[in-house]
């Protein structure tokens, strides 16, 4: 009999040469039966040795090993290739080569006979992959893309690796102008994406070379991407503080938004907690809390002012400098905690901030919301959260999200005027978060006018393609969905009335 070690030794030889992607459908079946047999004699020789952790994480099978097609999908690639299709070619021209010198295995969903038998392959691909390599590419309007990878950002945090290539003013999309409204709605996607990125910790890159590179190392060194380094090529945050998303904008407005009196103070255990939804951590308690801020400049500062030794600690009320410096620490200690927690099921809210709806529009039906929806919502007794805007992009998000953890029920309205570009994705984030959100997502008619400039043709499908996803995607996640705005809010209001 062959001993174990042989066929760990011969396993790892393979998994090495990973040749059963070039060497034709039958071989590749063998010998994907005999990943199945090595697996299973890991299993029996220890659950820790790297042998069978290598060989349980290439396999994603329940043994039976039958010779089907079935069993053939079972298989588990490491990379899932998502994001931006026809007309680029980065997949062909660049990820494959590179993959399969690598050898490193792929699923690739850009396939010339697609057919809805695929939708379950490409799901499952999806599902147990390693990593997500998304590219979101200026040759197409990624209506799709920018929303899943938007989804993905809160749901696989941990293994999406993002390439954004971001769109030129002036340029075309498959021999369309761009106009510079539609230039600005893309940007402006990107940006909330980018965003919505940062707030989870997952990198950006620039090029998908690079983007590869650091796919091998997560692989290879077991690590998530929010362990990747800039000497990784990852590209530099913009919109940084401390690494962390933050800016002295946003800080601003968080402590212009807490300062009620306007007196230039803030409530220390406030502006703590405040932070924290901001920057994700999961300090609260008071003691805790002081330890922190002890071990900080911004201690050093209170100190300095004399006040934090002769006031009962949750009256303490800090600066915007020392809130800036607090700003530092939380940040600080969310990045050397390597732990994000983005939780929207379990956190803290003061009573003063709790609102049961939050209903979030933009552009033209601010006019339903004002004459209409508050109105009929203030008549059922419940309260509110109202966005007044143009339109969600990264100044206002900060606050918005805030507003949106601290309701019960989040009502989003997808609108029929606008390309929704940025709307969607947010409601793809908030839906992989698991808040708890009612949509409205309506379909972009064929004449469509957005701010009196006519789209066309292949705009208003690109743009309704993504409306079909997040609809989808939200069915599939128990959100409900109306085409109807007036039946959008009713069922919100009856929701909110009966959570309790
Ligand atoms: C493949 O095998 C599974 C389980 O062993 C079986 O249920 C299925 O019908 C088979 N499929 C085909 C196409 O033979
Ligand atoms: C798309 O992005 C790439 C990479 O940043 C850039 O080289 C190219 O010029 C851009 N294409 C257009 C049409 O803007
Ligand atoms: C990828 O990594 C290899 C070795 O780690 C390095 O030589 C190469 O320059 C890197 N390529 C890019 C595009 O960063
Ligand atoms: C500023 O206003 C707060 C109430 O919002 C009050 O508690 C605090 O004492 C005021 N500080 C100053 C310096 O007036
Ligand atoms: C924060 O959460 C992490 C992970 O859930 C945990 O390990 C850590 O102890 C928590 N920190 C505090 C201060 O509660
Ligand atoms: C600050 O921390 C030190 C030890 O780390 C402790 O001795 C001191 O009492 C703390 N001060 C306050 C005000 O909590
Ligand atoms: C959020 O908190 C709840 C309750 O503590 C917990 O069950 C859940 O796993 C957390 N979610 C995340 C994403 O950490």
């Amino acid at each position: 009999m062959l001993s174990l070690a042989y066929w760990v030794h011969m396993y790892k030889e393979w998994r090495l040469t990973k040749n059963y992607l070039i060497i034709g459908p039958l071989a590749y079946i063998m010998l994907q039966e005999f990943y199945i047999f090595v697996t299973e004699l890991a299993h029996l020789c220890s659950e820790r040795t790297a042998a069978s952790m290598s060989a349980t994480r290439l396999l994603h099978c329940d043994g039976k090993g039958t010779n089907n097609k079935s069993s053939s999908n079972r298989m588990a690639y490491e990379v899932f290739l998502g994001g931006s299709c026809n007309p680029t070619t980065w997949r062909s021209e660049i990820a494959i080569p590179t993959l399969q010198r690598l050898g490193i295995t792929y699923y690739n969903p850009q396939v010339s006979h697609w057919g809805p038998e695929l939708i379950a392959q490409e799901y499952e691909a999806k599902q147990t992959a390693k990593v997500l390599l998304f590219v979101i590419d200026n040759q197409t309007r990624n209506s799709a893309g920018i929303i899943e990878a938007a989804q993905l950002a809160a749901t696989r945090r941990e293994s999406l690796i993002l390439v954004i290539y971001p769109y030129r003013q002036g340029q075309t999309i498959l021999d369309e102008t761009v106009s510079i409204q539609e230039y600005c709605d893309l940007m402006n996607g990107l940006l909330v994406l980018q965003y919505l990125m940062e707030r989870q910790r997952i990198p950006i890159f620039e090029s998908v070379s690079i983007a590869l590179n650091c796919t091998s190392k997560v692989l290879r060194e077991e690590i998530h991407v929010q362990d990747l380094h800039a000497d990784d090529g990852i590209r530099p945050i913009k919109i940084s503080f401390g690494q962390n998303g933050m800016d002295l904008l946003m800080l601003r407005e968080i402590f212009r938004s807490m300062d009620i009196n306007d007196n230039g103070t803030v409530n220390l255990e406030e502006a703590w907690i405040a932070l924290q939804s901001s920057v994700k951590c999961n300090v609260s308690s008071m003691p805790e809390l002081l330890s922190v801020v002890n071990k900080s400049e911004a201690y050093r500062t209170l100190i300095d002012d004399g006040f934090l030794a002769k006031k009962d600690p949750t009256e303490l009320r800090i600066n915007f400098e020392q809130f800036c410096a607090l700003a530092m620490e939380s940040a600080w200690r969310v990045k050397s905690n390597g732990v994000s927690c983005e939780n929207w099921t379990n956190f803290f809210v003061p009573e003063s901030e709790k609102r049961d709806l939050y209903v979030g529009v933009i552009g033209k039906d601010q006019f339903w919301l004002e004459t209409t929806a508050i109105p009929s919502i203030e008549s059922s007794g419940l309260s509110l959260y109202r966005s007044s805007l143009n339109e969600y992009n990264v100044k206002v998000l900060p606050q918005e999200l805030q507003r949106m953890k601290n309701s019960r029920l989040i009502l989003l309205i997808v609108p029929q005027h606008s390309r929704g570009i940025t709307i969607m994705a947010l409601a793809a984030h908030l839906i992989g978060l698991r808040a708890k959100l009612v949509l409205c997502v309506q379909t972009l008619p064929e004449d469509c006018l957005v701010s009196g400039e006519k789209l066309t043709e292949q705009a208003v499908k690109d743009y309704n393609r993504g409306r079909m996803y997040l609809s989808d995607y939200a069915t599939r996640e128990g959100v409900p969905v109306f085409q109807n705005i007036a039946d959008a809010l009713q069922h919100a209001i009856q929701l909110v009335q009966h959570l309790c």
